[in-house]
């Protein structure tokens, strides 16, 4: 059977698989794969979405004129070189259609945002990769992979997933090394939140020369993900470019209601900078206590023990419990308990025969020490997970035990 054939780039990508967010048996989920802004949407954005959606049978300003000019009037910037979109993605796949496609390269950060890939291959381009090591985009090796073909080169900076971040002097050298017809999109999405003094969203660049675009969104520190709203900052030649392939009416009117609400509470970025900085320099000081937290974390709610938010009502059937218990959970556990054994034995603190009451009771210390580390809000439940691991590893040796002890006898070896 013969039908309609999409161009073969279309099957060069997969579908775009989102973050997990949700998690069986738990009713508060903090999905951290996109960042969305840690407080919600501000208040005051609701409410202007919820005025602009009686208005809704109209169709919005397609040219975004009172949008534009209150992002003008929140960064300093002319609001006739700015162009807004469906989330900065919209923005991205435009710009790429328009300067890239087949023939076109397009460079871009090893561990750079996904989504250049995606719509860069999408368009026919090719795209190369440039290393990066310690997780940072690095120039040389971005100026290394230009080619007569390269039309195309894009930072997120900062940049998702790595959030590393090229500082003013870096990002200049770049836009230097490059071709004066190589156009660089700067990708500030989370330019909101960078405190350090060295650091420039993309501004600029652009107001600098005529081949820099920067790209914001309103999904990150603003907590309007879902509204999708993104906007660029780019030279009139880019700008005009843009506005023939929008499609006119791209951005929805509750959107850019609650947009223009949200820039106009100052204290909204400030609050949620400050809030940022402090959980990353907690994160940063704790590397081990997270992993540990996220170990932790993963077992009690695989073991069925109920979040501690959870009511007796929203509990998981316990009878799912031991088959959850399978031992790719108790691993983890087992492992850190041997290694505290390990270390203990090899300097001949446990005499042989203690080892099995003193595994056991390694196991328990180290439940003990991550709750005392706080590495749980619930003693309780991490203190049930621990009993039923070192419960099923104690049976487990003890079987095991038995089959070998039993094995041994049959085949006469002892
Ligand atoms: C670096 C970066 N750029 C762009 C985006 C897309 O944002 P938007 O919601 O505006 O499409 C994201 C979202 O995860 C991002 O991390």
């Amino acid at each position: 059977m013969s039908g309609p054939v999409a161009r073969p780039e279309v099957f060069s990508v997969s579908s775009y698989v989102g973050g997990e967010s949700s998690l069986p048996g738990a009713t508060r989920v903090i999905k951290l794969s996109s960042n969305e802004g840690a407080f919600g949407p501000p208040p005051a954005a609701l409410a202007a979405m919820a005025q602009a959606a009686a208005q809704i049978h109209r169709y919005p300003d397609g040219g975004m004129a009172r949008l534009r000019a209150a992002i003008g009037a929140a960064f300093g910037l002319d609001p006739a070189r700015i162009v807004c979109g469906n989330g900065s993605d919209e923005l991205i796949s435009l710009l790429i259609q328009a300067y890239g496609g087949p023939g076109t390269e397009l460079i871009m950060s090893a561990h750079g945002f996904a989504i250049y890939e995606i719509a860069g291959k999408l368009a026919g381009c090719v795209v190369r990769k440039a290393p990066e090591p310690d997780l940072v985009a690095d120039v040389d090796g971005v100026l290394a992979l230009v080619t007569p073909a390269t039309r195309m080169v894009f930072i997120a900076n900062p940049n998702n997933p790595t959030g590393s971040l090229l500082g003013e002097d870096e990002m200049a050298r770049l836009r230097a090394g490059l071709p004066d017809d190589v156009l660089l999109v700067v990708d500030a999405a989370y330019a909101e939140y960078v405190e350090r003094a060295d650091y420039d969203a993309g501004i600029g660049l652009v107001d600098a020369a005529d081949n820099t675009v920067m790209t914001r969104t309103f999904s990150k520190i603003f907590g309007l993900g879902g509204a999708r709203l993104g906007w660029a900052y780019a030279p009139p030649g880019v700008v005009d470019v843009l506005n023939r392939m929008r499609p006119p009416f791209n951005v929805n009117a509750t959107a850019a209601a609650a947009a223009m609400a949200a820039l106009a509470d100052p204290d909204w970025i400030v609050r949620g900078r400050a809030h940022n900085t402090q959980a990353r320099g907690r994160l940063a000081a704790r590397p081990v206590v997270l992993a540990l937290t996220l170990l932790t974390r993963r077992l009690r709610e695989e073991t069925d023990e109920p979040a501690p938010h959870l009511t007796a009502g929203d509990r998981p059937a316990r009878g799912s419990a031991t088959g959850h218990l399978a031992l790719h959970h108790l691993v983890p556990w087992f492992i850190i308990g041997f290694l505290a054994l390990a270390g203990l034995r090899s300097v001949g603190f446990i005499p042989h025969m203690a080892l099995a009451p003193a595994g056991i009771a390694a196991n328990w210390l180290t439940v003990i020490s991550m709750a005392a580390l706080g590495l749980s809000t619930d003693l309780r439940s991490v203190a049930a997970a621990g009993l039923r691991v070192t419960a099923a590893v104690t049976l487990s040796l003890l079987v095991l035990g038995a089959i070998s002890f039993a094995l041994i006898r049959a085949l006469g070896i002892a």
